[in-house]
């Protein structure tokens, strides 16, 4: 057993630390008062090869394996969970998926651009009657020629607004049911394809999540991903992945929040001592670094059992569960630790404890990934 990362490892982790805190930490709070898209840093992580770390170099990614990728999400959500799940979907649910099923021709031309920055992708499988019941698409393709065309409306398409690709499900053969989903690789900005608003939400405010509406939209048929009727074991096998990068972005929430509050309590003083120095206070601070080490090594666990081609899907959602369950956690014991403080803008942990509750959420709620770790334990 072996719990030392390599050294390439190490150094991308220090790599993405430099970034996110010289590049990224001076705008997060701004970028996420104002819902500001973060376009120069998008484009600075394409450059560091941040938007396809685990993609094959022959497709334009970095080559590295899923632990670096996690790493790397880690790093980034540590000082900003918006830049966290922007190249997570990207990384994750979008050129994983193409890598994995996709034809030659796909990997030549939409995943390479997307593996290295030129283009940026996003994911579209919930609607708004299918959220946790996936399988309740009601968005229809049908075969016109060498065309799709798609009408339907989407729900919580996270890049969706500046996306240059969409990773997209609609049914083809709705009698056939779960069955009956196909997945598309959607050129959004072809006529029929329109975004009808951008959430206003309460946290990851830099991220934009959208619902996008389908007119008519036509899709040519190279573009579909897999065969006709696939698109839900697609996409569910893309979510299983792409739960280790958000249980990397939690665990990565988590510790800035509790470094924060940490440097917090050395500094802080009342009854005439820095409040570290109260055993109630010491004792948060325990449970909190242990809380995040335990999220920390499921995590990294989930992504070598990938890396090793072992089954994951069990330990990515326990992964999953439990990061973003310490997340929240951990945040709100943070701002705990800060007092009023900790409820003011003026502070970071605030952003952080609004940040954590989509990790609960997205890509799968805490309580469909007790379902799927309860069906895993059964099958096994
Ligand atoms: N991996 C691979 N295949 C899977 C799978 C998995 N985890 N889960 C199900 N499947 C397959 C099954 O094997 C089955 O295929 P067969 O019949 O050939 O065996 C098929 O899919 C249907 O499976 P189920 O009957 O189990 O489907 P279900 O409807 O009962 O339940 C579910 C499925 C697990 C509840 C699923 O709907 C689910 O995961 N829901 C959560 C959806 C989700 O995570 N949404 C996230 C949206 S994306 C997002 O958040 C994006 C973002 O921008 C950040």
């Amino acid at each position: 057993m072996e719990f030392q990362l390599t050294q390439d490892q190490q150094m991308l982790r220090e790599m993405v630390r430099q970034f996110a805190e010289q590049q990224g930490a001076p705008s997060a709070a701004m970028r996420d008062e104002a819902g500001l898209w973060p376009s120069e840093l998008v484009r600075q992580m394409g450059d560091l090869g941040l938007m396809g770390v685990a993609v094959d170099e022959a497709y334009g990614g970095a080559g590295l394996d899923y632990v670096s990728y996690a790493l790397a999400i880690e790093e980034l959500s540590r000082v900003d969970a918006s830049l966290g799940v922007i190249a997570s979907v990207n990384n994750s649910l979008v050129c994983y998926g193409i890598e994995q099923f996709g034809t030659p021709e796909q990997k030549r031309d939409l995943l390479t651009p997307l593996a290295s920055g030129a283009m940026l992708g996003a994911f579209s499988l919930s609607e708004p009657g299918a959220g946790s019941d996936a399988a309740a698409q009601k968005s229809r393709a049908v075969r016109d020629g060498n065309d799709y065309v798609i009408n339907g409306i989407k729900n919580w398409v996270t890049n969706g607004d500046h996306a240059d690709l969409i990773l997209l499900m609609a049914l083809t053969e709705p009698s056939r049911g779960v069955k009956g989903i196909t997945a598309f690789l959607a050129d959004p900005h072809q006529p029929g394809c329109s975004i009808v608003k951008v959430e206003h939400k309460l946290g990851i405010r830099s991220a934009h999540s959208c619902q996008m509406a389908y007119d008519n939209f036509r899709i040519p048929a190279w573009r579909r991903l897999g065969e006709e009727g696939q698109g839900f074991k697609i996409a569910m096998s893309i979510l299983n992945a792409g739960r280790i990068g958000i249980a990397a972005q939690a665990v990565g929430i988590a510790q800035g929040a509790y470094e924060a509050a940490l440097n917090y309590t050395k500094v802080r003083e009342q009854f005439g001592r820095p409040i570290h120095e109260f055993q109630a206070v010491g004792f948060t601070l325990a449970d909190m670094a242990t809380r995040i080490k335990a999220a920390r090594l499921l995590t990294y666990e989930a992504a070598w059992r990938k890396d090793q081609g072992l089954d994951f899907i069990k330990d990515a959602s326990m992964a999953k569960l439990f990061a973003s369950e310490t997340a929240m956690w951990v945040t709100t014991k943070a701002i705990q630790l800060y007092g009023s403080n900790g409820y003011s803008k003026e502070y970071p942990v605030e952003r952080f404890f609004r940040d954590a509750k989509i990790t609960e959420i997205y890509e799968g709620t805490s309580e469909i990934q007790r379902l799927v770790i309860s069906r895993e334990l059964v099958r096994s």
